[in-house]
């Protein structure tokens, strides 16, 4: 056992309100995701319009908010035109992207159709293509999608069917545009630039657009800082939000390092936050720029190779099967974000379902949960409120990568209802650290329940065959006296600990 982990709750010091759009996902068309896994018209379970209500309950059930569509590297080559009007009339296509065929039978509209049934909660994040096309053809999108009708392209959207707009809020203007291998790749000033003349023309079109102005593809990029300057220079009145993205795996088998990615992720949002702020600042600007993490998850980047002779359809790709470590980094990248709830008010798990997924399915078969499904349910479900403002004082451990590290990672949201929720995690793989928490001006008398992801097996998944293997379960013995908690977190652990 550890020495004991402390930290003081107290609603005098509070980070900010919890965005619900931080707990949002992401589908592209790639590999799975669309094809048998959301959408499958043979599906026993396919409603009239092909959608897996299977996979619909489990959407549903995980608490996703904004769906960030239709990519990814996808989008760089995506024709709207093509993904609507009648099925049997829209073109096949080559997606340079994943090297697939895209068949286009699910489109704009069935898109839109999939959000009105996962619920209110569910917003469209729709991403324009800025690799290979521009000002023009994101204008038209917009125009076919948002506006009510009277016009060329918002008569062709009520001719297809659609008569109600789709009512598109949040727009990305292109997708990681500083990576080499997106389609149409560009420098931070031609970026800059067809970013800012977009947005300004989309804006024209309708002033309450939210827009997201492309950040680096990732904080190790070398362009990182000067690419997120340069593009804001050109950009900063015009956009609400930009993106980062990151992924993260073990490397070269450092599992330690692994288990803190939540400290580069936290860093990346500060540095993003710096850089948001000093062009603010050199621009005498009152505004501040939010951050949209639409792009985050661990993902074992070398399974599942994309094809490079053929042009399948709905290859298997990107199928990471996610072990209970996994999860438990996964919930430490949710307490990252909840941590900065005062700057990141978009994020998207990526992504949804069959790549780097929370949910997996089989074609004509099951659709069950992945273990990080757990974390991400479970803190959109009780991360919802403030965040209090959590400062631990915890054991370490060393990591390769980031030196000395605390061993404990929490946060912690109160409801509107003054219920109060920690989340945390225990990178210990070998042992179980006590915690106590100190709380002040709360009036909390009541354990609800402290919930743990953990396993002897912390290599223990979910599979086709054992769907079930790994769920959260009861964690007996924490306690709540005299205006304090005391837990002890397992090793390897995500904990949900629920104060009433
Ligand atoms: O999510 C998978 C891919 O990762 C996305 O298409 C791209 O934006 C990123 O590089």
């Amino acid at each position: 056992m550890h020495k004991t982990a402390r930290f003081t709750l107290d609603p005098a010091f509070t980070v900010g309100e919890v965005n619900p759009r931080v707990f949002g996902s992401f589908v592209e068309h790639l590999g799975r995701c669309v094809y048998t896994g959301i959408f499958e018209p043979d599906h026993p379970t396919a409603d009239d319009k092909g959608l897996r209500q299977d996979v619909l309950d489990l959407v549903r059930e995980l608490g996703v908010t904004a769906i960030r569509y239709p990519g990814g590297n996808f989008v760089s080559g995506y024709k709207w035109e093509d993904s609507v009007g009648p099925v049997e009339d829209r073109p096949r296509r080559l997606d340079l992207a994943w090297h697939s065929t895209e068949s286009n039978r699910f489109g704009l509209s069935e898109y839109i159709d999939f959000l009105r049934k996962v619920g209110p909660q569910a917003e469209p994040m729709m991403a324009v293509n800025l690799g290979t096309r521009g000002v023009a053809e994101a204008l038209e999108l917009q125009e076919y999608a948002n506006h009510p009708e009277g016009t060329a392209l918002s008569d062709l959207r009520v001719s297809h069917g659609d008569k109600d707009p789709f009512g598109i809020r949040l727009w990305c203007l292109g997708n990681e545009m500083d990576g080499h291998w997106q389609t149409g790749h560009k420098t931070a000033e031609e970026y800059g630039r067809v970013a800012a003349e977009t947005a300004r023309a989309m804006r024209q079109q309708d002033p309450k657009v939210e827009l997201v102005a492309c950040g680096s593809s990732a904080q190790w990029m070398g362009t990182f800082a000067e690419w997120e300057a340069t593009v804001l220079k050109e950009t900063y009145d015009l956009v609400d939000h930009i993106s980062l993205h990151a992924y993260y795996q073990p490397e070269d088998g450092d599992v330690d390092s692994f288990l803190a990615s939540a400290v580069d992720m936290e860093s990346f949002i500060e540095n993003v936050v710096a850089t948001c702020d000093h062009v603010g600042a050199r621009l005498k600007s009152k505004k501040k720029i939010n951050l949209s993490f639409d792009e985050w998850n661990v993902w074992y980047m070398h399974e599942g190779e994309v094809p490079q002779n053929e042009w399948p359809e709905a290859p298997r790709l990107l199928e990471n099967s996610y072990r209970v470590m996994d999860a438990v980094v996964v919930g430490s990248l949710l307490i990252a974000l909840l941590r900065h709830a005062d700057r990141v008010t978009v994020a998207c798990l990526a992504q949804l379902v069959n790549v780097i997924a929370p949910i997996m399915t089989e074609p004509g078969g099951p659709a069950w949960r992945q273990t990080t499904f757990f974390p991400f349910a479970q803190a959109s479900k009780y991360g919802r409120g403030q965040v209090l403002d959590v400062r631990v004082d915890s054991p370490t451990y060393e990591t390769k990568k980031y030196g000395e590290t605390d061993l404990l990672h929490a946060t912690a949201v109160r409801a509107e209802d003054g219920t109060v929720t920690v989340f945390a995690v225990n990178r210990s793989r070998t042992d179980a650290l006590p915690l106590e928490v100190a709380l002040h001006g709360l009036d909390l008398t009541q354990v609800v329940e402290h919930s743990a992801l953990a396993d002897a097996d912390p290599d223990a998944r979910n599979t086709l065959d054992a769907p079930e293997r790994v769920t959260p379960h009861a964690v007996e013995g924490t306690t709540l006296t005299d205006g304090g908690l005391t837990a002890v977190l397992e090793p390897l652990s995500w904990n949900v600990i629920r104060l009433s």
